[in-house]
């Protein structure tokens, strides 16, 4: 009886992108600047970062298990604290999700171009981990309904989609609602809600509090917080009671909570990362577009672009990583031709659509030249 079960032996780990320190090492550069993981270019809020350093001083005691944090997310959306959870960040919530509600035989459900760390997390658990394509590279409700078996257990959608930037409407969600039997739990991974809540058409989560739908947010991507680890779910109280028995007792920690809480409190820094961000997007997009890359229509804070080949793909990211930007190859999410690329701070966005514009022209030279 080998030790390690073979699902685990064959898991293709999750990868993070490279650090600009890494980076900078293996190109000699001075700087670089990461446009990789989606995260705020600005940072946190300051007002984060002083509640941080106020519970400095707790640090001995063990934390509440986010039993504060939980208390103002439910006055700020109006819920109970009943409907809520806190934990290491949404990722961490994702595995509590996994080890609370999947048994030996369930599957999961999802599409084959989404957010890797929960394949990663599914396969951990050794349940068969289904996929439907995209279509037009948008979640194709419809094919994921019909997807639905008895074995299916969990349906996981992104919205806005990792690596796309797309998101279905409400309309859509509706009519794949209604295909849903309520044996079957509705991740709805909103990562990048904040980016995407104000469109005309997004179907904030917040109005499906249905008995099967699990609502995951984080601070790590509009809050500027990923290292602090820190995320937050809703969900009808019997699903979060649950969830509490499986969760760590003290996750998530005393820092991460405060972190959190102040960080609801500024609602300026927020709207400032928005608006950079809906400015940097428009720039980036029209930008890349003019110099003939293909970037895929983006609701959240990243865009995803298409290149004629892998090679040329590889070619890019590898040359902008020379010019000190890092960016995110898709190969591992299925897309081998695509690139991620974060919207940066004003100045980060003009060193890329600099380098861009000169790689491009090269790049484009050195195919003609073979
Ligand atoms: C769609 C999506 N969900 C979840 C996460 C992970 O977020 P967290 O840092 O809260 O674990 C990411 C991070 O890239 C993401 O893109």
């Amino acid at each position: 009886m080998p030790l390690v079960p073979t699902y685990i032996e064959t898991l293709a780990p999750y990868q993070a992108g490279r650090s600009p320190t890494e980076v900078c090492r293996e190109f000699g550069l001075d700087r670089a600047v990461k446009l990789a993981s989606n995260e705020n270019p600005f940072g946190p809020s300051p007002r984060a970062l002083t509640a941080i350093s106020n519970s400095l001083s707790s640090l001995a005691g063990y934390p509440s298990g986010g039993a504060e944090l939980r208390a103002v997310l439910a006055g700020q959306f109006g819920v109970r604290t009943a409907n809520v959870i806190a934990g290491s960040g949404s990722e961490g919530i994702m595995s509590n999700i996994i080890r609370t509600f999947l048994c030996d035989g369930d599957e999961v459900l999802t599409v084959d171009v989404t957010f890797i760390g929960f394949r990663v997390l599914a396969q951990s658990r050794g349940v068969s981990y289904r996929t439907v394509p995209l279509r037009n590279w948008r979640l194709d409700l419809p094919q994921l309904a019909e997807g639905v078996n008895e074995r299916t257990k969990i349906v996981y959608l992104a919205n806005p989609n990792n690596p796309t930037g797309a998101f279905f409407t409400r309309a859509e969600f509706d009519a794949f609602y209604a295909r849903i039997p309520e044996r079957v739990l509705i991740i709805l991974d909103e990562a990048y809600y904040e980016y995407a809540k104000d469109a005309p058409d997004f179907p904030d989560s917040m109005h499906y509090r249905y008995d099967n739908v699990i609502t995951l947010r984080t601070f790590s991507k509009a809050y500027g917080l990923a290292g602090a680890r820190i995320g937050y779910g809703f969900a009808h109280e019997a699903l979060i009671s649950n969830l509490l028995k499986v969760k760590l007792p003290f996750e998530p920690s005393s820092l991460a909570e405060a972190a959190g809480i102040a960080a609801l409190g500024d609602a300026g820094f927020l709207a400032q990362t928005l608006e950079a961000n809906a400015t940097g997007l428009e720039l980036v997009t029209r930008e890349l577009r003019a110099m003939g890359v293909e970037v895929l229509p983006s609701h959240a804070n990243f865009v995803m672009t298409l290149w004629p080949s892998a090679a040329a793909a590889d070619g890019i990211v590898r040359n902008l990583m020379k010019a000190g930007i890092i960016v995110r190859p898709l190969s591992a999410f299925g897309v081998p031709t695509g690139v991620r690329i974060t919207i940066g701070t004003p100045h980060d966005n003009q060193l890329l659509i600099l380098a861009l514009s000169r790689i491009v022209r090269e790049q484009e030279y050195a195919v003609c030249k073979q």
